[in-house]
């Protein structure tokens, strides 16, 4: 009996013996998930997606010029030009193996990045059409898979983007513009609806005093507007705004007038914007972490600054909701703040590019959860990098473009310790005989990096 029972006990110990070689050889799997971010590009989304048409001697692939097979789709795309004739003459290329700076030139990426799709159409009519033509976008995960690997520097070896995000399979659906219930605890906005005149583009401020005092602190803001949107932009006052500068409520204020020259009255206002919230897209819906509030300093109001772009024949409406819902501070671990780094000293002598460095240094630890640069018209590149410490040099934000600059979100949030900062470089044509300085006037310049951080 006991033998029969010993081996019982051993029958089961082999039997678990076996399972641990199961389990070995699902660690297998997991090595096998760790292939190189590229192969998993190449097998598990081209292949699925794009190698029908993109195959030699298909019509798209001559129309496109574009090959995504296996054997050569890594140099028909890292480091080479594009085919389409609008993206190469805007500087684009296929992907770059600069890490983030080469994402905002990537017209490959611009190609597959469904959730810019309105941007992308109305901003680059001759672009062509997104891809994968014709299928459901790529989801979601594979999206920001994607992105992580151009981020990363787009290796053809390597294991560079986290394949957890993978399992995300949802993708961009387009939501239909409607208003937005009120929220229960929260304020909302309406903006419009307004004119937008044919093959026209309206860029236009609204002030709207928001019937609060002091601060307020925000864990969700929920955008949505109808189509055509450029981008909407909510800014505070800074507290130094003379109450005299204060726009009248409701009053549509554009930017440009019908022959596309400045309203220099706008001008002065600006000067006093910080940056609270906005969108480059239809609808977003951000919202915060529990225990999460930024806290914004409301008792001026805001100001909306909505671009709208009419391709179109016929006149456009534009029309734009947003929902600020509010916490109780009590309920909140970590406050944000406002993040205003000012370069307002420079001289940008005349017919010269010149670059200027402006380090920021934080004597705090510092967890920084969004950047926005802004500057004028002559500003050719804001790059944004590490300053100190191991990660110094390394590029955290870019834009190319000074009227369109990116929004960027970092989850999880950039934390820099004491000691450390950002480093802000950017570049200026001045083509004017004049020498240019720190001003309000478009032909001045500015150099202000916005974004959200929090302490611990
Ligand atoms: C139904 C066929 C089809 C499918 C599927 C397809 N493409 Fe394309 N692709 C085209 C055509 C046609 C063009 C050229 C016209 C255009 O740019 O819209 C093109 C152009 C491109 C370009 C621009 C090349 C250049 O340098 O101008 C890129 C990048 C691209 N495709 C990537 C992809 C990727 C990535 C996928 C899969 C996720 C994909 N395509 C799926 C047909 C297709």
């Amino acid at each position: 009996m006991k033998n029969k029972n010993y081996l019982f006990l051993l029958l089961i110990f082999i039997l678990w013996g076996c399972t641990e070689v199961a389990r070995n050889s699902n660690d297998d799997q997991v090595i096998i998930n760790s292939r190189d971010s590229w192969k998993i590009i190449q097998e598990d989304i081209f292949s699925q997606n794009c190698v029908d048409c993109h195959s030699a001697g298909t019509s798209f692939a001559n129309q496109s010029n574009l090959v995504l097979t296996q054997d050569v789709a890594y140099n028909q795309l890292t480091n080479q030009p594009v085919d389409n004739q609008a993206a190469l003459d805007d500087g684009l290329e296929r992907i770059g193996t600069d890490g983030l700076s080469s994402l905002y030139k990537s017209y490959f990426w611009e190609k597959i990045n469904a959730p810019d799709k309105e941007h992308f159409f109305s901003d680059h009519h001759n672009y062509g059409s997104l891809m994968p033509l014709g299928l459901p976008h790529l989801t979601n995960g594979q999206l920001e898979f994607i992105r992580q690997w151009i981020i990363e520097g787009a290796p053809e070896t390597g294991s560079v983007s986290d394949t957890t995000l993978l399992t995300d399979t949802t993708r961009f659906e387009e939501i239909n513009f409607s208003p937005l219930a009120i929220p229960e605890n929260g304020i909302q906005i309406h903006l419009g609806p307004f004119e937008v005149q044919p093959n026209y583009e309206r860029e236009l401020l609204n002030y709207t005093d928001l019937d609060t005092s002091g601060y307020i602190y925000v864990n969700q803001v929920e955008i949505t507007m109808r189509p055509g949107s450029h981008h909407f932009i909510l800014y505070t006052f800074r507290n130094s705004m003379p109450d005299l500068l204060i726009p009248e409520e409701g009053v549509y204020r554009d930017l440009r007038d019908a022959n596309g020259n400045f309203n220099i009255d706008n001008l002065a206002v600006m000067y006093y914007h910080d940056f609270f919230a906005g969108t480059q897209w239809p609808y977003i819906n951000r919202t915060y972490p529990p225990g999460m509030a930024i806290k914004i300093d409301a008792d001026k109001g805001l100001d909306l600054n909505s671009h709208y772009v009419n391709r179109s024949d016929d006149v456009l409406i534009g029309e734009i909701y947003t929902n600020i819902h509010l916490v109780d501070p009590t309920e909140v671990e970590h406050i944000a703040e406002i993040l205003t780094l000012n370069h307002n000293e420079f001289e940008l002598p005349p017919n010269e590019i010149t670059t200027l460095e402006r380090t920021f240094t934080f004597n705090q630890r510092m967890h920084i959860l969004q950047l926005f640069s802004h500057a004028h018209e002559h500003n050719l590149e804001f790059a944004v990098e590490i300053a100190g410490g191991e990660r110094d040099g390394e590029l955290v934000y870019i834009s190319y473009d000074w009227e369109h600059p990116p929004i960027l979100e970092l989850d999880p949030p950039l934390t820099l310790e004491p000691g450390e900062g950002l480093r802000m470089i950017a570049t200026y044509d001045n083509w004017t005989n004049d020498t240019l300085t720190f001003g309000l006037l478009s032909e001045d310049e500015m150099m202000i990096l916005f974004g959200y951080y929090y302490t611990d």
